[in-house]
């Protein structure tokens, strides 16, 4: 099997490096054109400092919703909470997860500080598969957990400063999606999201 990244598509993927001596993970929203790849990055968290003060990076290619909790909200779940092997590529100590399904190696070639976030560019400069990777089935489950996780860290990281109609958004996009997990996800799955939703109420005030 190949890594295939179509151009134009946004995609989901967990970007990852060693800052300060640590391993770094976290999920992005990416675009590739060509070689080179795109990335928007909210300011004020630590996906910032790091992206501004590092070069190399691996991108994770991932599907299971496991990994964008863990990674997305590591203080509340702990990202120990997912099995975790990593390799070291070359002389640069970079992280990549072996449960992927693929990487690419990226070089940061361009920031633009455009207000609310980063616009940062990449050079791809190397990819791999994970020959080991199992392939299962697309399932909405899935999708819906990874709905709830982008519309939570946006609720986390904007509470105190967003418009209560902007959040309200958030909460209803949220909702829509915690019906599909209900339908479509293992009891496993349905505890993290109800976990999720009692995170939500507390960031809120509201427990
Ligand atoms: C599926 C998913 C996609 C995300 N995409 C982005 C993104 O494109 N840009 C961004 O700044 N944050 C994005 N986030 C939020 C960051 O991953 C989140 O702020 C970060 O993990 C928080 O960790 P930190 O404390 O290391 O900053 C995304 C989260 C999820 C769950």
């Amino acid at each position: 099997m190949e890594l295939y990244i179509r151009d134009g598509i946004l995609y989901e993927g967990l970007i990852s490096t060693t800052y300060r001596e640590e391993q770094y993970f976290a999920p992005i929203g990416f675009i590739k054109n060509n070689n080179r790849v795109f990335i928007k990055v909210y300011k004020g968290g630590l996906l910032e400092e790091v992206v501004l003060n590092t070069s190399l990076f691996a991108l994770n290619i991932v599907f299971k919703p496991d990994y964008y909790a863990a990674f997305s909200l590591k203080k509340e779940l702990g990202d120990e909470s997912v099995s975790r092997k990593t390799w070291i590529r070359g002389q640069q100590p970079l992280p990549i997860l072996t449960d992927s399904l693929g990487y690419l190696v990226l070089v940061k070639e361009n920031i633009v500080d455009d207000g609310e976030y980063y616009d940062v560019e990449f050079r791809i400069i190397d990819q791999g598969v994970n020959s080991d990777a199992y392939i299962e089935p697309y399932s909405r489950c899935y999708g819906s957990i990874i709905e709830i996780l982008v519309y939570a860290t946006k609720i986390k990281a904007l509470r105190s400063r967003a418009q209560r109609e902007v959040l309200s958004k958030f909460l209803e996009y949220i909702d829509f999606n915690k019906n599909t997990a209900y339908k479509t996800c293992s009891q496993e799955y349905k505890t993290l999201v109800d976990k999720i939703l009692r995170w939500i109420r507390e960031w809120l005030g509201e427990e």
